[in-house]
């Protein structure tokens, strides 16, 4: 199926930009510093779905998520819940900065997609 490119360029930092691959949503995420050190500094031990920050992104001021909760498929939103990463409004799941599970009843951590940096401003998602 068809790979999606985006040009991150224009995503200033601390923005979200959803693109449709594969009929969902994907989050791109332009990170803040605060944003990357919460996700760098949780110990794995407090995770649901223990998984650390570098084993997720490519580049630690961008994480790229598919934006679809890991409980029952609802869209979470942005910017949202205790963890500031991601709540999920159907059943109160929160993600943290990283699109890791955090609380609530989604079992695992938002699925980071196949992607790849063509450019310093282009990735190719899928
Ligand atoms: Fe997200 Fe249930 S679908 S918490």
């Amino acid at each position: 199926l068809a790979s999606t490119e985006l040009d991150i360029s224009a995503i200033p930092e601390g923005q979200i930009v959803t693109v449709k691959w594969r009929g969902k949503p994907v989050f791109v995420r332009h990170r803040t510093r605060q944003e990357i050190e919460a996700a760098q500094n949780v110990p794995l031990a407090e995770l649901p779905d223990p998984q650390a920050d570098s084993a997720r992104v490519k580049k630690a001021e961008w994480l790229v998520v598919v934006g679809v909760c890991t409980h029952l498929g609802c869209i979470p939103t942005g910017h949202e819940g205790e963890f500031h990463g991601w709540f999920c409004p159907c059943h109160g799941s929160t993600y943290d900065t990283s699109g890791r599970i955090r609380s609530g009843p989604a079992p695992t951590n938002l699925e980071v997609p196949d992607y790849a940096f063509l450019s310093d401003t282009k990735i190719k998602i899928g």
